[in-house]
């Protein structure tokens, strides 16, 4: 897409409806979509509906800072890339492409373990600050594994998410007979060919897209061999035992990611963790619980500033990440928006998304009369009804 149609996606929301123009339904779908009725995903979008500004315009400055440090590292905004797998299925190169537009940006990236690419090659853009999130295996040396290749592909940080080790039910995925790698029948194709562009750009990875950080004995492990789904490697049993094993193993920043229980959030703490991450995976693993938004206070006060609480899920503006802020979050992470920049336009679509989220974050501000992010908290907003 040319630099002029970018400019044209006003908001989030326009860069959703060009994903899904651009995109065959079913890819659409993958990256849309949530578990069951989606209610935890409207939910996520709806809850920010919760809390409305109270502005003390007259404190307002003529600049804004939107800086803020995070594990040693300064973001030029509080808004970074979460970890979201196959971002190379939306175009060759995905998660390369998105590395760079947040460092451009000034701002972090985390590849997901389920990345078309390797996080080596990811390592070698440079992308800085960078952080890999991983998974515990039923064979924990395949965890170990994914933790020793990311050290020593010198990640700034590792991410262990904890609410996925039974698999959500994705509904219309199942509907959709959406698999990695994709099956290739007769209606697949039928359904990319109609996304000409899409299906042209994707010809020669289509055939062998997998999750390349998959490798077992130097080979990329085959994920249609049955002894080899993801579902079936993870460990449902995953406990405590595996954060102290992992915050033993790996001596950079560690977060824990998708925990929304105020006794999870202080028993990180407790474990050393350096970082929790208020998160239902964007609604796409328990349908019904608790919006990102809505849990976050409880978490801020059980971490009582001991460590960074971020979030994510719903955020499409940057007035959700501003009330998140004022309620104690110290950054958000984009899981769906990213996806959407990089269908649209590759590193300029990521790019053109983060400025969105920097403009609209700078424009609230403003209007508010708040001139550093450190200044944002709770005076600011005020619980309202729906
Ligand atoms: C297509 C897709 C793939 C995802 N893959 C991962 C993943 O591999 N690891 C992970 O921790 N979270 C994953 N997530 C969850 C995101 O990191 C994030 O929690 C969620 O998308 C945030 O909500 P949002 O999409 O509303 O911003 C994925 C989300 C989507 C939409």
């Amino acid at each position: 897409m040319s630099p002029d149609r970018l400019k044209r996606l006003l908001n989030i929301a326009d860069f959703r409806r060009a994903s899904r123009r651009i995109l065959p339904h079913p890819v659409f779908d993958v990256i849309d979509g949530g578990a069951e009725d989606e209610w935890t995903l409207r939910r996520n979008e709806s809850a920010f509906d919760t809390v409305a500004f109270v502005p003390k315009t007259l404190d307002g400055t003529q600049a804004r800072d939107l800086s803020v440090s995070l594990f040693g590292h300064t973001l030029s905004m509080p808004v970074m890339i979460g970890p979201t797998a196959l971002q190379g299925l939306l175009r060759p190169g995905g998660e390369l492409m998105s590395a760079r537009a947040a460092t451009a940006a000034g701002t972090a990236y985390a590849l997901s373990h389920g990345s078309i690419c390797t996080m080596e090659a990811l390592a070698a853009t440079g992308a800085t600050p960078r952080f890999m999130q991983v998974f515990v295996y039923r064979d924990r040396s395949f965890t170990h594994e994914f933790i020793d290749r990311a050290e020593a592909a010198g990640y700034h940080g590792l991410i262990l998410t904890i609410d996925n080790q039974f698999g959500g039910n994705r509904e219309r995925d199942i509907r959709n007979g959406f698999t990695i790698p994709p099956k290739l029948g007769a209606a697949q194709v039928a359904q990319m060919a109609i996304k000409a562009p899409w299906a042209l750009r994707m010809r020669k990875d289509l055939p062998t897209l997998s999750f390349a950080n998959y490798v077992r004995d130097g080979r990329a492990i085959n994920m249609r061999d049955p002894k080899f789904r993801l579902t079936d490697m993870l460990d449902p049993g995953m406990s405590w035992a595996d954060v102290d094993d992992i915050r033993k193993r790996w001596k950079g920043p560690f977060l824990l990611k998708s925990l929304v229980h105020p006794d999870e959030a202080r028993r990180a703490v407790d474990r050393g963790v350096d970082g929790v991450v208020v998160s239902n995976h964007g609604g796409r693993q328990l349908d019904g619980m608790i919006s990102s938004f809505e849990a976050l206070p409880e978490v801020v006060d059980a971490v009582r500033g001991r460590i960074p609480v971020l979030i994510d899920g719903g955020f499409r503006r940057g007035a959700d990440v501003v009330k998140a802020l004022c309620l104690g979050a110290s950054a958000v992470m984009l899981g769906r928006p990213n996806l959407w920049g990089v269908a649209v336009g590759g590193e300029a679509g990521v790019a053109r998304v983060l400025d969105i989220y920097r403009t609209e974050i700078d424009r609230v501000m403003g209007l508010l009369g708040v001139s550093r992010i450190a200044d944002l908290g709770p005076d600011y907003i005020r619980s309202v009804a729906r």
